[in-house]
Protein backbone atom coordinates (compact mmCIF):
# COMPACT_ATOMS: atom_id res chain seq x y z
CA UNK A 1 0.00 0.00 0.00
CA UNK A 2 0.77 3.46 -0.69
CA UNK A 3 1.85 5.78 1.98
CA UNK A 4 1.52 9.61 2.24
CA UNK A 5 4.43 12.17 3.00
CA UNK A 6 4.87 15.73 3.91
CA UNK A 7 7.79 17.76 3.28
CA UNK A 8 8.39 15.68 0.33
CA UNK A 9 9.78 18.80 -1.64
CA UNK A 10 11.94 19.88 1.28
CA UNK A 11 14.24 16.16 0.77
CA UNK A 12 17.24 15.99 -1.39
CA UNK A 13 17.21 14.99 -4.39
CA UNK A 14 18.38 11.46 -2.76
CA UNK A 15 16.20 11.25 -0.10
CA UNK A 16 13.22 11.54 -2.56
CA UNK A 17 14.71 8.83 -4.48
CA UNK A 18 15.39 6.60 -1.90
CA UNK A 19 11.76 7.24 0.04
CA UNK A 20 9.97 6.46 -4.03
CA UNK A 21 12.31 4.08 -4.79
CA UNK A 22 11.34 2.40 -0.69
CA UNK A 23 7.49 2.84 -1.12
CA UNK A 24 6.90 1.82 -4.68
CA UNK A 25 9.51 -0.78 -6.04
CA UNK A 26 10.59 -4.43 -5.42
CA UNK A 27 13.99 -4.44 -6.94
CA UNK A 28 14.90 -1.13 -5.46
CA UNK A 29 18.52 -1.19 -6.72
CA UNK A 30 17.29 -1.78 -9.94
CA UNK A 31 14.75 1.31 -9.78
CA UNK A 32 17.55 3.50 -8.29
CA UNK A 33 20.40 2.57 -11.04
CA UNK A 34 17.19 2.92 -13.67
CA UNK A 35 16.74 6.84 -13.12
CA UNK A 36 20.35 7.40 -12.33
CA UNK A 37 21.10 6.06 -15.81
CA UNK A 38 19.32 9.02 -17.10
CA UNK A 39 21.31 11.54 -15.08
CA UNK A 40 23.47 13.89 -17.05
CA UNK A 41 27.32 13.40 -16.38
CA UNK A 42 27.67 17.17 -16.61
CA UNK A 43 26.37 18.20 -12.86
CA UNK A 44 25.85 22.01 -14.24
CA UNK A 45 23.66 20.76 -16.94
CA UNK A 46 22.17 18.33 -14.32
CA UNK A 47 21.53 21.22 -11.89
CA UNK A 48 20.11 23.07 -14.93
CA UNK A 49 17.53 20.11 -15.67
CA UNK A 50 16.69 19.69 -11.94
CA UNK A 51 15.92 23.27 -11.65
CA UNK A 52 12.65 23.33 -14.90
CA UNK A 53 10.66 21.84 -12.60
CA UNK A 54 9.74 20.81 -8.64
CA UNK A 55 10.98 17.01 -7.30
CA UNK A 56 13.04 16.14 -10.17
CA UNK A 57 14.45 12.75 -9.54
CA UNK A 58 15.71 11.79 -13.28
CA UNK A 59 15.53 13.32 -16.71
CA UNK A 60 13.05 11.80 -19.45
CA UNK A 61 14.64 11.76 -23.03
CA UNK A 62 12.66 12.20 -26.15
CA UNK A 63 14.39 12.08 -29.22
CA UNK A 64 15.24 15.11 -31.78
CA UNK A 65 15.20 14.37 -35.19
CA UNK A 66 15.44 16.94 -37.72
CA UNK A 67 13.39 17.07 -41.50
CA UNK A 68 15.62 18.77 -44.16
CA UNK A 69 14.71 20.61 -47.07
CA UNK A 70 11.41 22.77 -45.98
CA UNK A 71 11.90 25.54 -48.60
CA UNK A 72 9.38 28.53 -46.92
CA UNK A 73 8.66 31.80 -48.53
CA UNK A 74 11.94 30.50 -51.07
CA UNK A 75 13.86 30.28 -47.94
CA UNK A 76 15.13 26.84 -46.95
CA UNK A 77 15.22 25.03 -43.32
CA UNK A 78 15.57 21.99 -41.98
CA UNK A 79 13.17 21.64 -39.19
CA UNK A 80 14.15 20.29 -35.39
CA UNK A 81 11.20 18.03 -34.44
CA UNK A 82 10.94 16.34 -30.65
CA UNK A 83 8.56 13.73 -30.59
CA UNK A 84 8.53 9.87 -29.64
CA UNK A 85 6.43 8.38 -32.45
CA UNK A 86 7.98 6.73 -35.47
CA UNK A 87 7.29 8.04 -38.75
CA UNK A 88 6.47 11.54 -38.71
CA UNK A 89 9.83 13.08 -38.89
CA UNK A 90 10.06 10.90 -41.89
CA UNK A 91 6.42 12.02 -43.16
CA UNK A 92 7.40 15.24 -42.51
CA UNK A 93 10.60 14.76 -44.81
CA UNK A 94 8.52 13.41 -47.45
CA UNK A 95 6.63 16.17 -47.83
CA UNK A 96 9.18 18.75 -47.71
CA UNK A 97 10.87 16.96 -50.36
CA UNK A 98 7.63 16.41 -52.51
CA UNK A 99 7.08 20.59 -52.41
CA UNK A 100 10.83 21.17 -53.01
CA UNK A 101 10.33 20.08 -56.46
CA UNK A 102 6.88 22.63 -56.80
CA UNK A 103 7.98 25.82 -55.51
CA UNK A 104 7.67 25.08 -51.67
CA UNK A 105 5.29 26.18 -48.91
CA UNK A 106 4.18 29.96 -48.79
CA UNK A 107 3.23 30.84 -45.04
CA UNK A 108 2.32 34.44 -43.61
CA UNK A 109 1.15 35.99 -39.88
CA UNK A 110 -2.17 37.01 -40.33
CA UNK A 111 -2.25 39.03 -36.62
CA UNK A 112 -0.83 38.61 -33.56
CA UNK A 113 -2.23 39.92 -30.88
CA UNK A 114 -3.05 37.87 -27.15
CA UNK A 115 -5.65 37.81 -24.82
CA UNK A 116 -5.81 38.22 -20.82
CA UNK A 117 -8.82 38.60 -18.92
CA UNK A 118 -9.63 39.90 -14.87
CA UNK A 119 -12.76 37.80 -14.18
CA UNK A 120 -14.41 39.90 -11.25
CA UNK A 121 -18.09 39.95 -9.93
CA UNK A 122 -20.38 43.41 -9.18
CA UNK A 123 -23.74 43.46 -8.79
CA UNK A 124 -24.74 47.10 -8.75
CA UNK A 125 -25.75 49.53 -11.38
CA UNK A 126 -24.05 48.59 -14.79
CA UNK A 127 -23.74 52.45 -16.06
CA UNK A 128 -21.73 52.60 -12.60
CA UNK A 129 -19.41 50.50 -13.95
CA UNK A 130 -18.87 51.30 -17.25
CA UNK A 131 -18.22 55.17 -15.62
CA UNK A 132 -15.70 53.39 -13.31
CA UNK A 133 -13.98 51.46 -16.13
CA UNK A 134 -13.89 54.80 -18.27
CA UNK A 135 -12.00 56.56 -15.06
CA UNK A 136 -10.22 54.33 -14.39
CA UNK A 137 -9.10 53.31 -17.44
CA UNK A 138 -5.94 55.79 -17.76
CA UNK A 139 -4.69 54.82 -14.24
CA UNK A 140 -4.58 50.91 -15.46
CA UNK A 141 -2.23 51.74 -18.21
CA UNK A 142 -0.38 53.60 -16.14
CA UNK A 143 0.36 51.49 -12.78
CA UNK A 144 1.15 48.88 -15.25
CA UNK A 145 3.75 50.71 -16.56
CA UNK A 146 6.54 49.88 -14.52
CA UNK A 147 5.67 45.78 -16.41
CA UNK A 148 4.87 47.21 -19.80
CA UNK A 149 7.89 49.76 -20.39
CA UNK A 150 10.33 47.28 -21.67
CA UNK A 151 8.19 45.42 -23.83
CA UNK A 152 7.45 48.69 -25.31
CA UNK A 153 10.68 49.49 -25.99
CA UNK A 154 10.58 46.32 -28.26
CA UNK A 155 7.53 47.44 -29.96
CA UNK A 156 4.61 45.98 -28.06
CA UNK A 157 2.88 46.28 -24.77
CA UNK A 158 -0.72 46.88 -23.80
CA UNK A 159 -3.10 47.51 -26.44
CA UNK A 160 -6.17 48.15 -25.11
CA UNK A 161 -8.82 47.55 -22.46
CA UNK A 162 -12.23 46.45 -22.63
CA UNK A 163 -14.97 45.92 -20.37
CA UNK A 164 -17.10 43.58 -21.28
CA UNK A 165 -20.42 43.10 -19.65
CA UNK A 166 -21.41 38.81 -19.03
CA UNK A 167 -24.09 39.13 -16.99
CA UNK A 168 -26.39 37.60 -18.91
CA UNK A 169 -24.21 34.24 -18.73
CA UNK A 170 -23.34 34.48 -15.15
CA UNK A 171 -25.56 37.19 -13.14
CA UNK A 172 -22.58 40.25 -12.08
CA UNK A 173 -20.01 38.80 -14.34
CA UNK A 174 -17.81 40.87 -15.76
CA UNK A 175 -14.69 41.28 -17.32
CA UNK A 176 -11.46 43.36 -18.31
CA UNK A 177 -10.88 41.57 -21.66
CA UNK A 178 -7.13 42.95 -22.13
CA UNK A 179 -5.36 43.08 -25.70
CA UNK A 180 -1.64 42.67 -25.45
CA UNK A 181 1.18 42.79 -28.21
CA UNK A 182 4.10 40.59 -26.92
CA UNK A 183 6.81 40.60 -30.02
CA UNK A 184 8.90 37.25 -29.86
CA UNK A 185 7.96 36.65 -26.48
CA UNK A 186 5.17 34.08 -26.00
CA UNK A 187 4.34 36.63 -23.51
CA UNK A 188 2.73 34.55 -20.46
CA UNK A 189 4.46 35.61 -17.81
CA UNK A 190 4.12 39.54 -19.00
CA UNK A 191 0.43 39.39 -19.91
CA UNK A 192 -0.38 37.55 -16.03
CA UNK A 193 1.66 40.41 -14.20
CA UNK A 194 0.05 43.10 -15.90
CA UNK A 195 -2.95 41.47 -14.98
CA UNK A 196 -2.34 41.07 -11.34
CA UNK A 197 -1.49 44.68 -11.05
CA UNK A 198 -4.68 45.55 -12.89
CA UNK A 199 -6.84 43.53 -10.31
CA UNK A 200 -4.99 45.93 -7.48
CA UNK A 201 -5.56 49.20 -9.27
CA UNK A 202 -8.95 48.21 -10.24
CA UNK A 203 -9.58 47.43 -6.55
CA UNK A 204 -7.65 50.38 -5.03
CA UNK A 205 -9.65 52.74 -7.01
CA UNK A 206 -12.90 51.32 -6.27
CA UNK A 207 -12.87 51.70 -3.03
CA UNK A 208 -12.66 55.25 -3.41
CA UNK A 209 -15.27 55.95 -6.71
CA UNK A 210 -17.59 57.92 -5.62
CA UNK A 211 -20.22 56.90 -7.79
CA UNK A 212 -20.91 52.95 -6.27
CA UNK A 213 -23.06 52.56 -3.55
CA UNK A 214 -22.67 50.75 -0.26
CA UNK A 215 -22.71 46.69 -1.18
CA UNK A 216 -21.62 47.67 -4.59
CA UNK A 217 -18.45 45.57 -3.95
CA UNK A 218 -16.10 44.53 -6.96
CA UNK A 219 -14.85 40.46 -6.22
CA UNK A 220 -12.20 39.69 -8.21
CA UNK A 221 -12.57 36.15 -9.02
CA UNK A 222 -9.13 35.23 -10.95
CA UNK A 223 -6.76 37.17 -13.29
CA UNK A 224 -4.88 35.25 -15.78
CA UNK A 225 -4.15 35.11 -19.75
CA UNK A 226 -6.01 33.05 -22.28
CA UNK A 227 -4.46 30.44 -24.36
CA UNK A 228 -7.37 30.83 -27.06
CA UNK A 229 -5.56 32.98 -29.40
CA UNK A 230 -7.68 33.33 -32.38
CA UNK A 231 -6.01 37.12 -33.43
CA UNK A 232 -2.72 35.70 -32.91
CA UNK A 233 -3.11 33.86 -36.36
CA UNK A 234 -0.50 32.04 -39.48
CA UNK A 235 -1.58 31.37 -42.57
CA UNK A 236 0.81 28.80 -44.42
CA UNK A 237 -0.23 27.17 -48.11
CA UNK A 238 0.79 24.98 -50.81
CA UNK A 239 -0.25 24.67 -54.04
CA UNK A 240 0.51 23.81 -57.88
CA UNK A 241 -0.82 22.92 -61.36
CA UNK A 242 -2.78 19.31 -60.65
CA UNK A 243 -0.57 17.51 -63.26
CA UNK A 244 2.36 17.92 -61.15
CA UNK A 245 0.63 15.96 -58.52
CA UNK A 246 1.01 12.67 -60.85
CA UNK A 247 1.14 9.76 -58.10
CA UNK A 248 1.57 6.87 -60.26
CA UNK A 249 0.66 5.62 -63.58
CA UNK A 250 -2.89 4.22 -61.22
CA UNK A 251 -3.56 7.91 -59.90
CA UNK A 252 -3.60 10.84 -62.74
CA UNK A 253 -2.99 14.55 -60.87
CA UNK A 254 -6.65 15.10 -61.37
CA UNK A 255 -7.42 11.93 -59.58
CA UNK A 256 -5.08 12.75 -56.60
CA UNK A 257 -6.37 16.26 -56.15
CA UNK A 258 -9.86 15.02 -56.20
CA UNK A 259 -9.64 11.93 -53.86
CA UNK A 260 -7.20 14.55 -51.50
CA UNK A 261 -9.94 16.91 -51.61
CA UNK A 262 -12.53 14.77 -50.40
CA UNK A 263 -10.51 13.40 -47.52
CA UNK A 264 -9.97 17.29 -46.25
CA UNK A 265 -13.87 17.65 -46.77
CA UNK A 266 -14.95 14.52 -44.58
CA UNK A 267 -12.79 16.09 -41.65
CA UNK A 268 -13.93 19.52 -42.27
CA UNK A 269 -17.85 17.93 -41.43
CA UNK A 270 -17.22 14.97 -39.53
CA UNK A 271 -15.64 15.29 -36.20
CA UNK A 272 -14.92 11.87 -35.41
CA UNK A 273 -12.51 12.21 -38.57
CA UNK A 274 -11.26 15.51 -37.85
CA UNK A 275 -9.97 14.73 -34.79
CA UNK A 276 -7.77 11.91 -36.14
CA UNK A 277 -7.25 14.70 -39.25
CA UNK A 278 -5.78 17.68 -36.43
CA UNK A 279 -3.84 15.00 -34.44
CA UNK A 280 -1.84 14.72 -37.74
CA UNK A 281 -1.26 18.36 -38.04
CA UNK A 282 -0.32 18.08 -33.98
CA UNK A 283 2.39 15.62 -34.67
CA UNK A 284 4.13 18.40 -36.47
CA UNK A 285 3.35 21.43 -34.78
CA UNK A 286 3.98 19.81 -31.47
CA UNK A 287 7.41 18.74 -32.31
CA UNK A 288 8.83 21.68 -33.46
CA UNK A 289 6.92 23.58 -30.46
CA UNK A 290 9.23 21.19 -28.33
CA UNK A 291 12.07 21.78 -29.92
CA UNK A 292 12.08 25.20 -29.41
CA UNK A 293 11.18 25.70 -26.07
CA UNK A 294 7.51 26.22 -26.45
CA UNK A 295 4.37 25.28 -24.59
CA UNK A 296 2.49 22.64 -26.20
CA UNK A 297 -0.32 22.45 -24.28
CA UNK A 298 -0.93 25.93 -24.65
CA UNK A 299 -1.02 25.70 -28.24
CA UNK A 300 -2.86 22.27 -28.38
CA UNK A 301 -5.75 24.39 -26.26
CA UNK A 302 -5.89 27.10 -28.39
CA UNK A 303 -5.40 25.16 -31.77
CA UNK A 304 -8.34 23.06 -30.73
CA UNK A 305 -10.60 25.34 -29.82
CA UNK A 306 -9.89 27.65 -33.16
CA UNK A 307 -10.70 24.22 -34.61
CA UNK A 308 -14.26 24.16 -33.31
CA UNK A 309 -15.24 28.08 -33.38
CA UNK A 310 -17.98 27.28 -35.84
CA UNK A 311 -19.83 25.08 -32.97
CA UNK A 312 -18.41 21.69 -35.16
CA UNK A 313 -15.19 20.87 -34.57
CA UNK A 314 -13.94 21.20 -37.62
CA UNK A 315 -10.32 20.36 -39.91
CA UNK A 316 -7.76 22.69 -39.87
CA UNK A 317 -6.82 22.39 -43.29
CA UNK A 318 -9.04 23.59 -46.84
CA UNK A 319 -7.85 22.04 -50.33
CA UNK A 320 -9.27 23.02 -53.40
CA UNK A 321 -9.19 23.20 -57.20
CA UNK A 322 -9.50 26.35 -58.78
CA UNK A 323 -8.29 26.42 -62.04
CA UNK A 324 -6.20 23.84 -62.75
CA UNK A 325 -4.44 24.80 -59.70
CA UNK A 326 -4.58 22.48 -56.26
CA UNK A 327 -4.47 24.45 -53.74
CA UNK A 328 -3.72 23.63 -49.52
CA UNK A 329 -4.08 25.38 -46.86
CA UNK A 330 -4.57 26.45 -43.18
CA UNK A 331 -5.02 28.69 -40.82
CA UNK A 332 -4.17 28.06 -37.59
CA UNK A 333 -3.73 30.21 -33.91
CA UNK A 334 -0.52 30.20 -32.76
CA UNK A 335 1.31 32.05 -29.55
CA UNK A 336 4.63 31.20 -29.37
CA UNK A 337 8.10 32.75 -28.21
CA UNK A 338 11.56 32.94 -29.72
CA UNK A 339 13.05 34.68 -26.48
CA UNK A 340 12.69 34.03 -22.46
CA UNK A 341 11.46 30.71 -21.12
CA UNK A 342 13.06 27.86 -21.93
CA UNK A 343 14.36 29.13 -25.57
CA UNK A 344 17.83 30.59 -23.40
CA UNK A 345 18.41 27.86 -20.74
CA UNK A 346 17.81 24.78 -22.76
CA UNK A 347 20.90 24.28 -24.43
CA UNK A 348 19.04 21.69 -27.77
CA UNK A 349 16.34 24.82 -27.44
CA UNK A 350 18.89 27.46 -27.86
CA UNK A 351 20.37 24.62 -30.70
CA UNK A 352 17.00 24.23 -32.45
CA UNK A 353 16.31 28.00 -32.72
CA UNK A 354 19.99 28.39 -34.06
CA UNK A 355 19.38 25.35 -36.53
CA UNK A 356 16.30 27.37 -37.63
CA UNK A 357 18.25 31.10 -38.49
CA UNK A 358 17.01 32.05 -35.03
CA UNK A 359 13.43 33.39 -35.63
CA UNK A 360 11.58 36.07 -34.66
CA UNK A 361 8.35 34.83 -33.23
CA UNK A 362 6.68 35.59 -36.40
CA UNK A 363 8.98 33.00 -38.53
CA UNK A 364 8.80 30.79 -35.82
CA UNK A 365 4.80 30.63 -36.07
CA UNK A 366 5.40 30.50 -39.91
CA UNK A 367 7.86 27.49 -39.45
CA UNK A 368 5.75 25.61 -37.25
CA UNK A 369 2.32 26.25 -39.10
CA UNK A 370 4.09 24.29 -42.11
CA UNK A 371 5.59 21.61 -40.15
CA UNK A 372 1.75 21.02 -39.51
CA UNK A 373 0.22 21.05 -42.87
CA UNK A 374 3.33 19.09 -44.51
CA UNK A 375 2.32 16.19 -41.31
CA UNK A 376 -1.16 16.53 -42.75
CA UNK A 377 -0.34 16.46 -46.45
CA UNK A 378 1.69 13.30 -45.99
CA UNK A 379 -0.75 11.18 -43.89
CA UNK A 380 -3.54 12.04 -46.85
CA UNK A 381 -1.08 11.31 -49.21
CA UNK A 382 -0.51 8.23 -47.35
CA UNK A 383 -4.34 7.26 -46.01
CA UNK A 384 -5.91 8.05 -50.16
CA UNK A 385 -3.09 5.62 -51.84
CA UNK A 386 -1.18 3.43 -49.84
CA UNK A 387 -2.82 3.70 -46.73
CA UNK A 388 -0.67 4.28 -43.57
CA UNK A 389 0.31 1.15 -42.35
CA UNK A 390 2.75 0.20 -44.84
CA UNK A 391 4.99 3.06 -43.67
CA UNK A 392 4.21 2.37 -39.83
CA UNK A 393 5.04 -1.38 -40.43
CA UNK A 394 8.72 -0.70 -41.50
CA UNK A 395 9.14 1.06 -38.17
CA UNK A 396 7.42 -1.69 -36.55
CA UNK A 397 10.10 -4.24 -38.32
CA UNK A 398 12.66 -2.15 -36.93
CA UNK A 399 12.02 -2.05 -33.19
CA UNK A 400 11.27 -5.31 -33.55
CA UNK A 401 14.69 -6.02 -35.09
CA UNK A 402 16.51 -3.87 -32.33
CA UNK A 403 14.89 -5.69 -29.18
CA UNK A 404 16.36 -9.16 -30.84
CA UNK A 405 19.78 -7.42 -31.77
CA UNK A 406 19.75 -8.69 -34.93
CA UNK A 407 23.08 -8.19 -37.13
CA UNK A 408 23.28 -6.11 -40.62
CA UNK A 409 22.86 -9.42 -42.50
CA UNK A 410 19.82 -10.86 -40.87
CA UNK A 411 18.47 -7.09 -40.44
CA UNK A 412 18.92 -7.30 -44.70
CA UNK A 413 17.03 -10.05 -45.05
CA UNK A 414 14.59 -9.51 -42.47
CA UNK A 415 14.01 -6.37 -44.60
CA UNK A 416 13.68 -8.16 -48.12
CA UNK A 417 11.28 -10.89 -46.23
CA UNK A 418 8.83 -8.49 -44.65
CA UNK A 419 8.53 -6.26 -48.27
CA UNK A 420 5.86 -9.25 -49.02
CA UNK A 421 4.93 -10.52 -45.24
CA UNK A 422 3.23 -9.35 -42.66
CA UNK A 423 4.61 -7.60 -39.87
CA UNK A 424 3.75 -8.32 -36.30
CA UNK A 425 5.67 -9.48 -33.50
CA UNK A 426 5.57 -13.19 -33.37
CA UNK A 427 5.76 -13.34 -37.43
CA UNK A 428 8.95 -11.19 -36.94
CA UNK A 429 10.15 -13.39 -33.69
CA UNK A 430 9.57 -16.89 -35.76
CA UNK A 431 11.68 -15.00 -38.73
CA UNK A 432 14.62 -14.30 -36.50
CA UNK A 433 14.50 -17.83 -35.09
CA UNK A 434 14.59 -19.56 -38.42
CA UNK A 435 17.40 -17.56 -40.11
CA UNK A 436 19.24 -18.07 -36.55
CA UNK A 437 18.54 -21.84 -36.73
CA UNK A 438 19.49 -21.88 -40.55
CA UNK A 439 22.85 -20.20 -39.78
CA UNK A 440 23.97 -22.97 -37.30
C1 LIG B 1 -1.05 9.29 -36.68
O1 LIG B 1 -0.26 9.77 -35.62
C2 LIG B 1 -1.68 10.44 -37.44
C3 LIG B 1 -2.68 10.06 -38.53
O2 LIG B 1 -3.70 9.21 -37.97
C4 LIG B 1 -3.28 11.34 -39.04
C5 LIG B 1 -4.45 11.16 -39.99
O3 LIG B 1 -5.17 10.15 -39.92
O4 LIG B 1 -4.66 12.09 -40.79
C6 LIG B 1 -2.01 9.27 -39.62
Amino acid sequence: MSKSISGFSKLSKSKKIDWIVDTYFTNKEDAKNILKQYWNSDGKLQRLHDEFIENTISNYYLPLGVAPNFLINNKLHTIPMVIEESSVVAAASKAAKFWLDRGGFKAEVISTIKIGQVHFMYHGDGNNIQKFFNKVKPQLQKDAKFISKNMERRGGGILDIELRDKTSDIEGYYQLHVFFETVNAMGANFINSCLEQFTKTFIREAKNFEGFHSGDDIQVVMSILSNYVPDCLVRAEVSCPIEQLNENENLSGEDFAQKFIQAVKIAEVEPYRAVTHNKGIMNGIDAVVLATGNDFRAVEAGVHAYASRNGTYSSLTHAEIDQGIFRFWMEIPLALGTVGGLTSLHPLVKLSLEMLHKPSAKELMQIVAVAGLAQNFAALRSLITTGIQIGHMKMHLMNIMNQFDVNDNEKTALIEHFKTNIVTYSTVAEAIIMLRVKSE
